[in-house]
C-alpha cells in the first residue's frame, strides 16, 4: 500500500460570502487569531506525513505563495532587532524548496474540478484533500487520525461529522454500512441532498483520503449539485471498488466559510491561548453583560 505523501489545498474558489474582505485578500488568508487558516491545514497535513503540498489556486491567490516564502527583509529586519520570538512564527510556516507546487484551476468550475487541476502532480498516488476553510480543533490533528485508518484499511477514508437533519442540503452525505466505533463503512455518497431523502444526517467533512482513480471520473467533467463539478460525484464511483471509511469527527469543526463559524473560531482558539485567553473571556463576559 502506497502512504499518503501528497496533499491537495484547493484554494481557487472566490469566497463571495466573504465580501468585501476576499475581492483582493483570498479567504483562505483570514486569520483566526493571528494564523491564516491555510497554515492551520499545512500543520494538520504536515503532522500525518504530508511532503507534497499542492495548492490549487486561481486569480488574485498570490498572497498565498508569498506566505509560505521566504520574506528576506523582514527576516534581517527581526534578526536585528532580536526578535527571536517572531521569527520563529515567520520561520515555522516555511516548506522546503521544491514541497509545495501552485496549479492554477483558471475557473472555479467547483471542488472536483480543482482536485482535478493537479492530477498530472498526483500521478498514481493516494492523495489527502485539505479545505482550509473546515478548521478544526482536536487534541490529535484530524488527517492524522485519517492516516491512521488509512494504514489499516486502505482505499479511501473521509472526515464526519453529525448534522441537524435539516442542514443535509449543504453537505456531501454519506449512506452508512457497518459501523464499528467511530469507523463507518461507506455504501454511497450524494451532495446536498434535500433533507428528505437525505440518506443520514452524517456529512462530510472537508478532509478526504482519495485514491487517484478518482481522477479518471472527475475527468468527465459532469456538472452535479449547485451545476459545480462536484468531487463527491466521483468519489461514489469508487464505493464498491476500493474500501471507503468514514471517520467521525472527535473534534470541533468550524465553518470558516461562514461569517458566523469564523468568529466562532476566533473565539474558540482565542479562549485556548495562554497568552490572552483570560483576558479574552473577560472582555467577552463584559460585552454580554452589557
Ligand atoms: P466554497 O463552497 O466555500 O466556495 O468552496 P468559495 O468560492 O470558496 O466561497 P463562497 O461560497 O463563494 O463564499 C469550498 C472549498 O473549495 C474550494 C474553495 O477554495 C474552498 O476551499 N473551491 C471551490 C475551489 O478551489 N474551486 C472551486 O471552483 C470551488
Amino acid at each position: 500500500m502506497k502512504p499518503v505523501r501528497k496533499a491537495i489545498f484547493p484554494v481557487g474558489g472566490l469566497g463571495t460570502r466573504f465580501l468585501p474582505a476576499t475581492k483582493a485578500l483570498p479567504k483562505e488568508m483570514l486569520p483566526v487569531v493571528d494564523k491564516p487558516l491555510i497554515e492551520y491545514a499545512v500543520e494538520e497535513a504536515r503532522a500525518a506525513g504530508v511532503e507534497e503540498f499542492i495548492f490549487v489556486t486561481g486569480r488574485g491567490k498570490s498572497a498565498i505563495e508569498d506566505h509560505f516564502d521566504n520574506h528576506q527583509e523582514l527576516e534581517r529586519t527581526l534578526t536585528e532587532r532580536g526578535k527571536e520570538t517572531e521569527l520563529g512564527l515567520i520561520n515555522g510556516s516555511k516548506l522546503q524548496p521544491g514541497q509545495i507546487a501552485y496549479v492554477r484551476q483558471m475557473s472555479p468550475l467547483g471542488l472536483g474540478h480543482a482536485v482535478w487541476c493537479a492530477r498530472n502532480l498526483i500521478g498514481d498516488e493516494p492523495f489527502a484533500v485539505l479545505l482550509a476553510d473546515d478548521l478544526i480543533k482536536s487534541d490529535k490533528p484530524t488527517l492524522v487520525e485519517m492516516v491512521e485508518v488509512y494504514e489499516e484499511h486502505g482505499g479511501n477514508v473521509v472526515s464526519l461529522m453529525e448534522v441537524p437533519h435539516e442542514h443535509t442540503s449543504r453537505y456531501g452525505v454519506v449512506t452508512p454500512g457497518a459501523m464499528k466505533g467511530e469507523l463507518v463503512e461507506i455504501e454511497g455518497l450524494v451532495e446536498k441532498p434535500d433533507p428528505a431523502d437525505a440518506p443520514s444526517n452524517l456529512a462530510i467533512v472537508g478532509r478526504y483520503i482519495l485514491q487517484p482513480q478518482v481522477m479518471t471520473y472527475l475527468g468527465e467533467g459532469k456538472s452535479g449539485a449547485g451545476n459545480e463539478i462536484q468531487l463527491t460525484d466521483s468519489m461514489l464511483e469508487l464505493v464498491g471498488q476500493s474500501p471507503f471509511h468514514g471517520l467521525r469527527l472527535s473534534g470541533r469543526r468550524f465553518d470558516c466559510g461562514n461569517k458566523v463559524g469564523f468568529l466562532e473560531a476566533g473565539i474558540a482558539f482565542g479562549l485556548d491561548r495562554p497568552d490572552m485567553g483570560a483576558e479574552l473571556r473577560d472582555r467577552i463576559s463584559a460585552l454580554l453583560s452589557e
